[in-house]
């Protein structure tokens, strides 16, 4: 039943610092927050309050200063296959293939070599990479490189995707593509999203939820239900009123 299985990800009193006795700083919280499975959240805030602090708790990079965070119900202990993470850079090992790259979390897990291969080349059709399986890095554009670490994100089938302002270094263009393909790959595959920007309208265009963190350290000032949306204009009046809100929410907490 779908009422009583556990959130994708849940947040309770969350808070954390870095630095030492000495040095301390609050970056984040107290979050609470309740993530169902299937969610497109985009979280949106101010430079530096703490947004990328959130996705490494939930990636399990590292334990939060104060409260809890679940996945499927269970306490974040570390990073684990059922979270796929996907940078601002790509981060792609240049020495290797692009199905390499892809490949490369399923052969440390001991994936069979035909698994392998089908789940990358499934993949890197998924992500409109199918003919550059074999080229380096390198040879790719930023756009490109971008898709191969979101077909590497996937490669494990993790249940939920976190992507920290995966395409703010791209040029306008590459974006609004890219930003059609995570949809497309979204509503394909129904994972949870967790996914960090800057652009207001990038959120108002990806989430079906989005959350506004205030400056430092974050806290959630605002959480709002996106209307959900199918193939269409960008910009339509319904999501208007919504861009308004939460662009003035952000305004607000960087002042
Ligand atoms: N490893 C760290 N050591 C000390 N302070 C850090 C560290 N990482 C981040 N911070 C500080 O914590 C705050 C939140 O950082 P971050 O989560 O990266 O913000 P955002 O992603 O929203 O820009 C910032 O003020 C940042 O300077
Ligand atoms: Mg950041």
């Amino acid at each position: 039943m779908a009422e009583s299985s556990p959130p994708a990800v849940e947040l309770s009193g969350v808070s954390l610092s870095y630095g030492g006795r000495r040095d301390r700083v609050l970056a984040l919280g107290p979050v609470d927050a309740r993530i169902e499975a299937g969610e497109f959240v985009v979280i949106v805030g101010p430079s530096g309050c703490g947004k990328s602090t959130l996705l490494r708790l939930v990636a399990g990079f590292a334990p939060p200063s104060e409260g809890t965070v679940h996945v499927d119900g269970a306490p974040v202990a570390g990073p684990g296959p059922d979270r796929g993470v996907v940078f601002q850079q790509p981060r792609l090992f240049p020495w290797l293939s692009v199905r390499r790259n892809v490949e490369f979390g399923l052969r440390t897990t001991g994936v069979p070599r035909a698994e392998r291969r089908a789940r990358s080349a499934g993949l890197l059709e998924l992500v409109g990479l199918g003919d550059s399986a074999a080229r380096r890095p390198y040879e790719l554009s930023g756009g490109m490189q971008q898709r191969a670490a979101i077909a590497r994100a996937l490669a494990p089938d993790p249940a939920i995707l976190l992507m920290d302002e995966p395409f703010a270094a791209l040029d306008a263009l590459t974006r609004e593509r890219l930003q059609e393909e995570i949809r497309r790959i979204w509503q394909a595959t129904g994972k949870t999203v967790l996914f960090v920007t800057h652009s207001v309208d990038e959120a108002v265009f990806l989430g079906t939820r989005i959350l506004v963190l205030s400056r430092r350290p974050g806290r959630i000032v605002l959480d709002r239900s996106a209307p959900p949306r199918s193939a269409g204009p960008r910009t339509r009046p319904s999501s208007l009123a919504l861009r308004e809100e939460v662009a003035a929410a952000v305004r607000d907490a960087a002042a």
